[in-house]
């Protein structure tokens, strides 16, 4: 299975998994187990939740991770202060980096826009180098969409 088709299966089954479910924690975190499956050179997936001017750790799958991130402090603050997604081949090129587990070395990050706020970012961290391109920004893209749908 490519990539794409990948990303393509998960969205309806995201969609079911989070069907008539409102518990936001509880929808976030299926939602991360279903994108490691889904993602499998991913070493870290999980969001940070936006409370006021930081980021704070939400639902993940993968190692403990830092907790609170300065919106505008490395690759997740920078995704959620520029309200865009952030594709870093090589983490050591990113300056500002924030390493929560030395191993990593790429990463992409997607904010997750809810009634014209950033509530929360998605990263996945890879420990191979430029694991994540424009497919995985389309795929997690739509991922967060969805997300931006839950109770925020
Ligand atoms: N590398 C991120 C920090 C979060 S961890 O990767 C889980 C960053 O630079 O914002």
């Amino acid at each position: 299975m490519t990539k794409a088709a990948r990303y393509e299966a998960l969205l309806p089954e995201l969609e079911s998994l989070v069907d008539g479910e409102p518990d936001l924690i509880a929808n976030l975190a299926n939602i991360t187990a279903a994108l490691r499956v889904c993602i499998p050179v991913a070493s870290w997936i999980g969001f940070y939740v936006r409370r006021g001017d930081e980021l704070v750790l939400g639902p993940f799958q993968g190692k403990v991770a830092c907790v609170r991130i300065a919106i505008g402090r490395g690759v997740c603050g920078t995704a959620a202060a520029e309200r865009r997604t952030v594709v870093v081949e090589d983490v050591d090129k990113f300056p500002g980096h924030i390493a929560c587990d030395a191993g990593s070395r790429s990463e992409i990050v997607v904010p997750i826009v809810h009634a014209g706020e950033v509530v929360a970012v998605l990263d996945v961290d890879s420990y191979e180098l430029a694991a994540f391109d424009q497919v995985d920004a389309a795929g997690l893209e739509r991922v967060a969409a969805l997300a931006a749908q839950l109770n925020w």
